[in-house]
């Protein structure tokens, strides 16, 4: 699909994000030859630098991140053509007007109307002033091809996020609003709506008839790196649990879309976020656990707690641990229990999907015929493991009947030889295209936020005195097993 003439405005140009993802992943799109034929890439920053030191920086950017390898002579040559530097201050009203100017000029040469796309890769104060800005330099007017991206965290509780939400469509039109939540880029994220609604087998079971619990997984070996100042500020709950931990909630439990179209898709998301029973303030303590790692070990070596962390206050009370139990009040899943659960400094990393079904009505074997014995499990790993695994009971062959677990395995890299591309060129190539569908709407970041502000407000006035309460290495705190041990169920063992 040939995608029309573009100009990638990125406002924070000179920072981290820009370099890790954003022109990796734009360079990746151009050798795959998906990027348009006419297209440039304005990078705006603060700071004063020239174009070539640029150019150094992103080559640098491309080979030590991109999955592709590293970039050969002539591709980032031509590549590199396309970028340009543009110094400039976000509050200022001459920035945007040299923007402006330089798209008349790009579009004269082109001879076409250009699409483009405002990404803001700054840090999210900036979020709050630039579109404004951009709307004082009439960038904004047309809805048909000027477009905003912005990157979570949208807001830091339910009111910064109305208020970010007045402030974007104060200067932009819904549909030119892009919100990124990388998670819903990964392929194994987008098969589950494959995986749900293009298979009849499973829908007919997925559901509390079949459906005993479901647990979701976001767990990661590492720590908070450099991302001290932000993190401490925001802790697992809005970092991950927010966002990502709830994207996946709403795949898993939304109920088929008619089309496949943006809204029709959202909107089904959005209904699962409705459904949400309210976790009231008096019943947080029972339905949520935090954490904190302290001090303990990864693969041998010694790592430090979050409290000595760079940029970490040395009392801090931020979770780098949580874990929900919750319920969708609606016919599908009245009374089934989901539970998420997501965390730094963990054992290993690993997201996933679990759905344990029911057990059978009638138990025909005899109990000592059974080794192992668990109920059916369809297992959605999304990473690093790209797999989906089905676990059921099968004979031990042999003149005995004994019974044992065993697994069916979907195995991405083997049935798909071609490596899939990483969340932000689909992304990326997503908003070239004006293609919403894998980003969020406005309602379903706000309903996402009002269910979580009653576990926020009480976090927030009660100080947890048990922090550190885990290792790190360990799989968290003993009571987010207890959370889900209580109702006899359990976390699916990840080795
Ligand atoms: C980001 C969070 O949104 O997602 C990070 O801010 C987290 O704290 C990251 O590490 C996880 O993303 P991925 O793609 O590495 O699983």
């Amino acid at each position: 699909m040939e995608i029309s003439p573009t100009i990638f405005v990125i406002f924070g140009g000179a920072g981290d994000l820009t370099w890790r993802k954003l022109i990796p992943s734009l360079f990746d799109l151009y050798r795959d030859g998906r990027m348009p034929q006419q297209f440039a890439i304005m990078a705006v920053d603060r700071a004063t630098l020239r174009n070539a030191q640029v150019h150094t920086r992103y080559l640098d950017g491309v080979n030590r991140f991109s999955p592709n390898g590293k970039a050969k002579g002539t591709d980032w040559k031509h590549f590199s053509e396309h970028v340009t530097y543009q110094q400039g201050d976000f509050k200022d009203p001459a920035t945007y007007a040299q923007v402006a100017k330089r798209c008349a000029h790009l579009e004269k040469e082109w001879k076409v109307k250009a699409g483009h796309v405002f990404h803001l890769a700054t840090p999210p104060a900036m979020v709050g002033v630039i579109p404004n800005m951009l709307a004082e330099a009439g960038l904004n007017r047309d809805r048909a091809r000027a477009r905003i991206v912005v990157e979570k965290p949208i807001g830091h509780d339910l009111d910064s996020a109305r208020e970010l939400t007045r402030v974007l469509t104060n200067s932009f039109h819904e549909s030119q609003i892009f919100r990124i939540d990388h998670y819903l880029g990964k392929e194994t994220v987008q098969n589950i709506l494959v995986f749900r609604f293009a298979n009849p087998l499973f829908e007919p079971i997925w559901n509390r008839r079949y459906v005993d619990c479901v647990t979701i997984t976001v767990a990661e070996a590492v720590g908070i790196g450099h991302r001290g100042r932000y993190y401490d500020q925001a802790g697992a709950l809005r970092d991950v649990v927010q966002n990502h931990l709830m994207q996946l909630l709403c795949l898993v439990a939304m109920e088929p879309m008619v089309t496949f179209t943006a809204d029709e898709i959202r909107n089904k998301k959005v209904d699962v976020l409705h459904a949400l029973r309210p976790i009231r303030t008096d019943a947080v303590r029972r339905c949520t656990v935090r954490g904190q790692y302290g001090r303990g070990t990864r693969d041998g070596k010694n790592v430090r707690g979050y409290r000595t962390e760079d940029d970490i206050a040395p009392h801090s009370h931020t979770e780098t641990y949580a874990a929900l139990q919750l319920f969708i009040d609606n016919w599908r899943w009245q009374g089934i229990p989901f539970y998420l659960r997501t965390g730094k400094c963990l054992s290993r990393q690993c997201t996933e999907v679990a759905i344990h079904f029911r057990a059978v009505p009638h138990q025909s074997f005899p109990p000592n015929a059974s080794q192992g014995w668990y109920p059916s499990r369809l297992v959605l790993s999304i990473q690093p493991e790209e797999n989906i695994v089905l676990g059921f009971q099968a004979k031990i062959p042999g003149l005995q009947m004994l019974l044992r677990p065993v697994e069916m395995r979907f195995r991405y890299n083997e049935t798909f030889t071609r490596p899939s591309p990483k969340a932000y060129e689909t992304l990326l190539w997503d908003v070239m295209n004006n293609d919403p569908t894998l980003f969020m709407r406005e309602d379903q970041i706000e309903a996402a936020w009002r269910f979580l502000m009653p576990v926020l407000e009480v976090w927030t006035n009660t100080r947890p005195r048990n922090f550190p309460n885990y290792a790190a290495g360990t799989w968290g705190p003993k009571a987010g097993d207890e959370l889900i041990k209580r109702d006899g169920h359990a976390w699916r063992t990840i080795a």
